[in-house]
């Protein structure tokens, strides 16, 4: 069996999940380089997952030259050029979203990506590969709900999280609400309509923890959206679900409508106790997309060694972060944003 050599950058929240996952479960990879900062994660990687090369530069560890390809799960503000590093090395490329946080740059990257036509770069746009967006998908393809008007995303992480967010927002930028959180329902909207955002007008708050405003960053962003084929949009991403880890999308059509996750639930478990009668509640993201995170990794894999191409792209980076960045703006401005290029 193919065993190919990956390089990792980043273990921490999610890094630490996709070197798990790696070792675990993807049979035709091995781990088997990691970059991180912290020296308590090059520990944890050499001693727990048996990494053999434990790297504090990325640079360096890419000049490792028996490496076949990198998964990228630094902070966002590195990606473009960590994945610019990587081309340049011939290796292939999985980076999680957003693809970068600037759109000069992304696209000076999609002209690269163009120039190394047998790399294989996919984006972590997990949701991709969850059963139940799957389902939806394969629905909606089969005409079951007939042309879509509209869609309501939610996305909110647990509150119990909330504090480390507020310390992670002091210590560094996340790009803001819509480009960290939103840019998974934007990708889900664009992988379900098949069109494009053309405006938006978003709002937000911070009212369950007013200090982020220091930080300029929101706990709550809305928006009211219309993408270029007419469909009506409303997303909302907060940081404050008190019942756990809340991922739901709406998607009506002229014939039908579907809801995916509209209560977040654990597995199949209903409590019947003194409290009343309870279905248990997914609590985080790596609950909820456990085995989308697998899946994601499995693929970008088997793309390498089949020599196919991953299907979701630089394009789909550049247009969701486009999309994001557009949310931003409309509620810096607190005005509606027409999107450029957009066309309608
Ligand atoms: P984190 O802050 O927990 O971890 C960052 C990691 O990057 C640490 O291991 C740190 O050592 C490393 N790092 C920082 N600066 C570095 C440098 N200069 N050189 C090499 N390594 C460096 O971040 P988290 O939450 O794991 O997020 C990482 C990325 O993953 C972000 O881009 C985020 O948007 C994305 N993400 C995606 C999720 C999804 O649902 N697909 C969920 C959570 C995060």
């Amino acid at each position: 069996m193919t065993q190919l050599k990956i390089g990792q950058v980043g273990l921490g929240r999610l890094g630490r999940i996709h070197a798990q996952n790696l070792s675990k479960y993807i049979m035709n990879a091995e781990l088997f380089a990691v970059t991180s900062i912290v020296p308590e994660e090059l520990d944890y990687a050499k001693n727990e997952l048996g990494v053999k090369h434990c790297y504090t530069s990325y640079t360096e560890m890419i000049n490792n030259d028996e490496l076949d390809a990198v998964i990228i799960v630094s902070p966002s503000g590195f990606h473009t050029v960590q994945i610019s590093q990587a081309l340049k090395k011939g290796l292939h490329v999985f980076s999680e979203k957003p693809i970068g946080i600037d759109l000069t740059t992304i696209n000076d990257l999609l002209s690269e990506l163009d120039n190394h036509p047998n790399t294989v770069f996919q984006l972590g746009f997990m949701r991709r590969f969850d059963d139940s967006y799957l389902y939806a998908k394969e629905v909606i393809e089969r005409g079951d709900l007939g042309e879509i008007t509209s869609m309501r995303c939610y996305g909110i992480d647990p509150s119990e999280g909330l504090p480390s967010f507020i310390n992670f927002a002091k210590n560094s930028a996340s790009g803001g609400i819509f480009l960290d959180m939103s840019i998974h329902d934007i990708d889900l909207v664009r992988w379900f309509t098949e069109s494009e955002f053309s405006t938006v007008y978003a709002l937000g708050n911070s009212l369950a923890a007013p200090q982020l405003a220091d930080y300029n960053e929101l706990e709550t962003g809305a928006c009211l959206a219309t993408l270029e084929n007419g469909v009506i949009v409303y997303l909302l991403a907060g940081r404050n679900a008190n019942h756990g880890y809340h991922v739901e999308t709406e998607i009506i059509g002229t014939k039908g409508m579907i809801r995916i996750g509209n209560a977040p639930e654990k597995n199949l478990v209903t409590v019947y106790d003194d409290n009343g009668v309870i279905r248990p509640t997914s609590t985080h993201f790596p609950e909820r997309f456990k085995i989308a995170f697998i899946n994601e990794l499995s693929t970008f894999v088997n793309s390498i060694i089949n020599n196919e191409k991953p299907t979701i792209t630089g394009n789909d980076g550049l247009k969701s972060t486009e999309a994001a960045i557009a949310m931003q703006e409309s509620f810096e401005k607190n005005e509606v944003v027409k999107l450029a290029g957009a066309r309608i």
